[in-house]
């Protein structure tokens, strides 16, 4: 007889479900990727009506791909229903940018989809629900979820910038040559858009004699302070010009990964970037959603203190700052 007790499935909302994201995620969480290879979980996808028929579609295969951790299936557009006793919400939908567009231009229209369903999730999500919003603007977007949700816990709200953070460990192992699982510790600060600031000043890498901070690798800070940086902040609109379409596996993937990480704790050692709401940590104005380095335990993230912040850092941390701030007035504005 086993002596495995059965676990409680977990439901896990995915909005937009219909959509590219949506659509590379939810096998991912069928298949453990995000909760883990014993974790049961009943996924609830939501939509808009125009798109009700594309999400009966996806929930066909999800069916057909029988997924042995998958224990239901909730697909409807009827933001209560989905919304119902889940305990993880990842918000992707909305309206994604296309060429040429800066992702705050998204605003309006995404920002008044966030204070609704703000509402449906404090009113039926189950206690202690952990929230990753993904839709653009996506600090604001988070920013606008919590205020309307008043009775969320503010740790609970997170925005996805772990992709930019996964970007940051891909471009320096491709430029040392080395496995991007032997690079750690790249931050990355601020709003998910063209001001973040992706920093390797505490960032290593695993070689085969110990570990070597990042910098003295690379050995190039005119690349570390300029082309790197650049090809992070713009990494999602080089794909946009590519595929004509904004980032959707790479996305999911990273959506996993935060949620993982916060749920399951990061490996010793090693921390990760989260948008979470600010305390002002580093100086950066409380208030705002703003991508900080955490580390994760108990399902609790906390922002990772005493990093030392030199003159240049200093001044793109303040920048993305500056920035946030901006977009909060003009959600704000869009709302009203
Ligand atoms: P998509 O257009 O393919 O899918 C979005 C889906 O959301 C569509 O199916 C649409 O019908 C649905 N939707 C619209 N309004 C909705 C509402 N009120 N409730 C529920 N669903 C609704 O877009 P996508 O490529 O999947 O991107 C989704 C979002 O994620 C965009 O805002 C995009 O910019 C953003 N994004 C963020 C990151 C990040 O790292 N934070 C990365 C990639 C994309
Ligand atoms: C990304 O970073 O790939 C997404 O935010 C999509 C975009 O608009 O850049």
């Amino acid at each position: 007889v086993s002596a495995v007790m059965a676990m409680d499935p977990v439901r896990v909302l995915v909005t937009g479900a219909a959509g590219q994201i949506g659509y590379a995620l939810v096998p991912m969480v069928a298949r453990g990727a995000m909760l883990g290879p014993d974790q049961p979980v009943i996924l609830h996808m939501l939509d808009i009506p125009p798109a009700a028929e594309a999400l009966e579609g996806v929930k066909m295969e999800l069916i057909d791909a029988a997924f042995p951790l998958l224990k239901g299936v909730v697909a409807t557009t009827d933001v209560v229903a989905a919304c119902t006793g889940v305990n993880v919400a990842v918000m992707v939908g909305g309206f994604p940018r296309k060429e040429g567009m800066e992702r705050k231009d998204v605003m309006s229209k995404n920002v008044s989809i966030y204070k609704s369903q703000a509402s449906a999730l404090e009113k039926h999500a189950a206690a202690n629900c952990k929230v990753l919003v993904v839709a653009n603007p996506a600090n604001t977007n988070a920013l606008i979820l919590k205020e309307f949700a008043p009775s969320i816990p503010e740790k609970n709200i997170t925005c996805l910038t772990r992709l930019d953070h996964n970007r940051a460990l891909g471009q320096i192992s491709e430029r040392l040559k080395v496995h991007v699982s032997d690079v750690r510790n790249v931050i990355i600060w601020g709003n998910h858009s063209s001001t973040q600031y992706p920093d390797v000043s505490h960032a290593t890498v695993k070689t085969q004699g110990g570990e070597k901070p990042a910098r003295e690798l690379v050995a190039n800070v005119e690349w570390l302070q300029g082309e790197f940086i650049q090809t992070v902040q713009q990494r999602g609109a080089a794909i946009i010009k590519a595929r004509k379409l904004s980032s959707a596996l790479s996305a999911a993937s990273s959506a996993c990964d935060h949620i993982r990480d916060w749920v399951l704790g990061t490996p010793e050692g090693t921390w990760v970037s989260m948008g979470v709401y600010s305390d002002g940590s580093y100086n950066v104005p409380a208030g705002l959603i703003y991508s900080f380095p955490v580390t994760c335990r108990d399902g609790e993230w906390s922002i990772v203190q005493g990093l030392t912040i030199d003159e240049f850092s200093r001044k793109k941390l303040d920048a993305t700052a500056e920035e946030l701030t901006e977009e909060k007035a003009l959600a704000y504005s869009c709302l009203s």
